[in-house]
């Protein structure tokens, strides 16, 4: 049996941290030993999180202002080993959604990890490398200078009906993964790609849509048609969010790993 992940001393930016996925990601770090630091638009710290020493939280951080976003990287002493960008929106937008509603979406899923990633590689590019052994093989392996996790969606990968400048957000987020991955080998980029998974956002998502919509109707379908039978938890895409940010996952980089129920 291997023994479990440990993160003891790793130092971890989570974005989005306040609510859904980004919340459970940061309490499974802080249960594992690391230090989070969490930037977040939200104004108010979760419950969850009040009073814990190793999670620091800025609130009213918004990932598309770059000043924003640089500051919130700078306020992090020593080493970043990893970060996770999980802040994201969706909102639903029928057949031919409006301008505000594409440039929002995209601003926010596409704009704001674009900002916090390019920091953090600047930043990880000037890391020294870091190795641990192989628990299988007790070899000594580099495990890079970071690891950055970027939370797509089944969205990444297909089109989605009502959800267009969604779908075209998160398939622009599968490919800043992958290329990142290929000019900065030294650090690893990947991507999970939650199915229907039970946050805040997946209510939100619906608000305006009208009953009976035939998008709300296939949404309603393709949870239905989960081989799982319920939709993710959020800590079911923290596990895997956090294997990528883990030593076992060391020579996996540009991957994509859809975390949906058996959706295939
Ligand atoms: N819940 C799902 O079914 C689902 C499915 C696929 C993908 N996702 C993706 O997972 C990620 C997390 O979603 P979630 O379900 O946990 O949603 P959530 O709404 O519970 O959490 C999102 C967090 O991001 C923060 N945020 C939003 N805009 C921000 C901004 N401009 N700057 C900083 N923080 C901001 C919010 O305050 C919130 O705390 C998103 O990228 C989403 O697209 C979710």
């Amino acid at each position: 049996m291997q023994p479990p992940k440990s993160f003891a001393g790793r130092q971890i930016a989570v974005t989005g941290g306040c609510s859904g996925i980004g919340l459970a990601v940061t309490r499974t770090l802080v249960a594992l030993g690391a230090t989070v630091y969490v930037a977040d638009i939200s104004p108010r710290i979760p419950d969850e999180l009040k009073g814990h020493g190793n999670v620091h939280i800025t609130l009213l951080c918004d990932i598309t202002d770059r000043i924003a976003c640089q500051s919130f990287l700078a306020s992090i002493p020593g080493r970043l080993d990893g970060l996770v960008n999980s802040a994201g929106t969706a909102r639903w937008e029928g057949r031919v959604g409006t301008d505000e509603v594409f440039h929002r979406t995209m601003d926010i899923n596409v704009t704001g990890t674009w900002n916090m990633a390019t920091e953090a590689l600047a930043r990880m590019s000037t890391q020294k490398e870091i190795e641990a052994s192989g628990i299988v093989s007790g070899s000594i392996r580099s495990v890079g200078k970071g690891s950055i996790v970027n939370v797509g969606s089944g969205a990444s990968l297909r089109g989605v009906s009502g959800l267009a400048a969604y779908t075209a957000s998160k398939h622009a987020v599968l490919g800043l993964t992958r290329s990142w991955a290929r000019d900065f080998p030294q650090m690893r980029v990947n991507l999970v790609a939650p199915g229907a998974t039970e946050t805040p956002l997946v209510a939100a998502t619906l608000v305006g849509a009208p009953v009976g919509d035939p998008s709300v109707d296939v949404g309603v379908a393709q949870v239905a048609s989960i081989p799982k039978g319920r939709m993710a938890y959020a800590t079911d895409i923290a596990d895997a969010i956090v294997f990528f940010l883990s030593d076992e996952s060391s020579f996996i980089t540009g991957q994509c790993l859809p975390v949906n129920g058996g959706m295939v």
